[in-house]
């Protein structure tokens, strides 16, 4: 099982998106074990896009992802954190492949509705700045029987 940091940027909660984009992930089986929103800061900005905090796009984007709420998600399940960026599809709304949810609602490369980490690391990382353990929520499907094998 891997865990992965989703967040439902701004531009997915003032277009009314969250809920299509989260039955998304619970239709494919992913268990969401926390959930809640939040107002991105621009310190914590800074802390979770710090690998580009020096680039020519960033001044937009702390302004984009601070300007409105969003929702933060753990998302859990096998090969989750392949599994989320592949359903998301490519940065560029306007290149993501159809059938992704970026394909399939955004036109914007900036604007692309969804985050998720990109590696086990960025996960753990990611997953710390956003949530307490006490905010996890781990359990046990009643479903999952019908959602894998016993042995996969
Ligand atoms: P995300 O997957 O959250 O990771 C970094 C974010 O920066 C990305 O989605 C986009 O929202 C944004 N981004 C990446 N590249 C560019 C770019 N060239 N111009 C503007 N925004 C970008």
């Amino acid at each position: 099982m891997e865990r992965t940091l989703v967040l439902l940027k701004p531009d997915c909660v003032q277009r009314r998106l969250t809920g299509q984009v989260i039955t998304r992930f619970e239709n494919k089986g992913l268990n969401i074990i926390a959930l809640k929103m939040l107002r991105i800061t621009p310190e914590l900005s800074r802390q979770h896009y710090a690998e580009h905090v020096q680039k020519p796009f960033y001044p937009g984007l702390e302004r984009f992802i601070t300007g409105a709420p969003v929702v933060a998600m753990i998302v859990e399940g096998l090969e989750a954190i392949r599994v989320v960026r592949e359903m998301l599809g490519a940065t560029s709304g306007l290149k993501a492949a159809a059938g992704t949810i970026r394909g399939d609602f955004s036109s914007s490369r900036q604007m692309n509705l969804v985050h998720a980490s990109d590696g086990p690391e960025a996960a753990a990382r990611e997953i710390d700045l956003y949530f307490d353990e006490g905010e996890i929520c781990a359990y046990e499907p009643a479903l999952v029987q019908w959602f894998k094998a016993g042995d996969e």
